[in-house]
């Protein structure tokens, strides 16, 4: 018998999105669905999962053990999101207009605008005022079902404010429920105070700010921009290199507006994940399918920037390679915390199916950040993160567009969200 101090009973329907992991191909289409599933945990971890009948046999709850009924709501894994720029400053709606007039992102870039316009308010606002913006976001991600995020720095550009922005992060991850995976992205952009001189920027994140930051334990990942007008492939593979000898796992921003070999690179790299993906190449597509580098697809970007070429998810999933969704939440190209936007957005416009959209934002989002082993499923002994949606079955959740039916949320099995409403 296992102790339980928490009971959900008889949801209309569960999904434990389990299986082998990371799910490619027709696995993805699996979402381990159990009608009348009933779940139950103890301390934080799941310590059941099935029906009425084993639960009986195979639970005792304890004399304080709590009971939420599921009766017709959908439960599912809490939702990951390995891709965010959560810690920033000021807003962009001045550039979004200007794009509503016909500007691009990167015309707007090449006028100093874009992310240096972030890395101004970043670095003027306090490690207070930053922290209090962002718990509001956590706030809103909980809200919408996120319960583990990346977060990335990057609006810093330099020692002192990179620091700061990752300290803000440290903070954060112990004083709210969303568990946060921090990741330096000093190479973001080329600071303003570098321009014309960005082979001096790079041996200063080489020398100086990537050991730094390494010593300091404050990321676990480092990503960077590999763009034209931002780090070239060989830019890429320097920084790469370094921050590997230093330590650090490895994301990459490859072939988002143009198709410079990021992919491949991320690929020949060993990294965990190479996001975006919006001009891809056939030879990335095939690089990406042979290996254990996920996908990391953000169909927020093509939306906000309005853009019409999208990340090939079909194409992507039938050559077998690992996809997973995030947000890729920023001021400048997807101003959103909602994976359940994401989710929605992934199947009405990458036309991915509701049941690889939701494995993608669950247990292969949660491979794309080497949490597999924890999150992303419901499974015996992963961390009781569970969301109960308002809805029938779960098809609706995608279904019913424009309504957050997110009811209730657990995180390491405590009540964060209770009737819509974060407590
Ligand atoms: O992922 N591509 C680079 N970085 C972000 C945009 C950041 C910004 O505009 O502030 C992205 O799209
Ligand atoms: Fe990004």
């Amino acid at each position: 018998m296992n102790l339980a101090d928490l009971v959900v009973a008889d949801c209309s329907q569960l999904l434990t999105c389990q299986g082998l992991i990371p799910k490619r191909k027709d696995a993805l289409q699996d979402v381990g669905l159990i009608e009348k599933g009933w779940i139950a945990s103890n301390k934080g971890r799941i310590v059941f999962v099935g029906d009425e009948k084993s639960l009986k046999k195979e639970v005792q709850p304890q004399d304080n053990c709590q009971i939420i009924d599921g009766k017709g709501l959908t439960g599912l894994p809490g939702f990951v999101d390995p891709h965010t720029h959560l810690p920033f400053a000021g807003s962009r709606e001045e550039e979004f207009l200007l794009r509503l007039q016909g500007y691009s992102y990167q015309q707007l870039a090449q006028k100093g605008m874009g992310i240096q316009t972030t890395v101004k308010a970043t670095r003027q606002a306090s490690a207070e005022q930053l922290q209090s913006l962002c718990l509001s976001r956590l706030d809103r991600m909980l809200l919408y079902g996120t319960t583990t995020t990346e977060a990335k720095s990057g609006y810093g550009l330099n020692l002192e404010d990179e620091l700061k922005q990752l300290k803000v992060l440290a903070h954060l991850h112990d004083a709210h429920p969303v568990d946060i995976i921090p990741t330096f992205m000093g190479a973001h952009e080329v600071p303003e105070e570098y321009k014309n001189k960005k082979d001096e920027y790079i041996e200063l994140l080489i020398d100086k700010i990537i050991p730094e930051i390494r010593k300091e334990g404050l990321a676990e990942f480092f990503d960077v921009f590999c763009e034209e007008g931002v780090f070239s492939l060989e830019d890429t593979r320097r920084l790469v290199k370094a921050a590997k000898n230093a330590g650090f796992k490895i994301k990459v921003h490859a072939d988002e507006f143009s198709s410079l070999g990021g992919t491949e690179l991320a690929v020949e790299e060993g990294a965990v994940s190479a996001e975006h993906l919006i001009n891809i190449t056939e030879r990335g597509i095939q690089k990406l399918a042979q290996s254990q580098t996920a996908a990391v697809l953000l169909p927020a970007v093509s939306f906000f920037l309005m853009l019409e070429k999208r990340a090939p998810a079909r194409k992507l999933i039938e050559e077998g390679a690992v996809v997973a969704l995030a947000t890729d939440f920023n001021p400048g190209s997807s101003m959103t915390e909602s994976m359940l936007f994401v989710l929605q957005l992934a199947v009405f416009t990458l036309r991915m199916g509701t049941e690889e959209a939701i494995n993608a934002c669950t247990a292969n989002a949660a491979f794309a950040l080497d949490r597999h082993e924890s999150v992303g499923s419901l499974e015996k002994g992963k961390k009781m993160d569970l969301i109960l949606c308002d809805a029938p079955n779960y098809p609706s959740i995608v279904y019913h567009l424009g309504i957050n039916p997110i009811k209730h949320v657990i995180k390491n099995g405590k009540i964060v969200v209770k009737d819509g409403q974060r407590i």
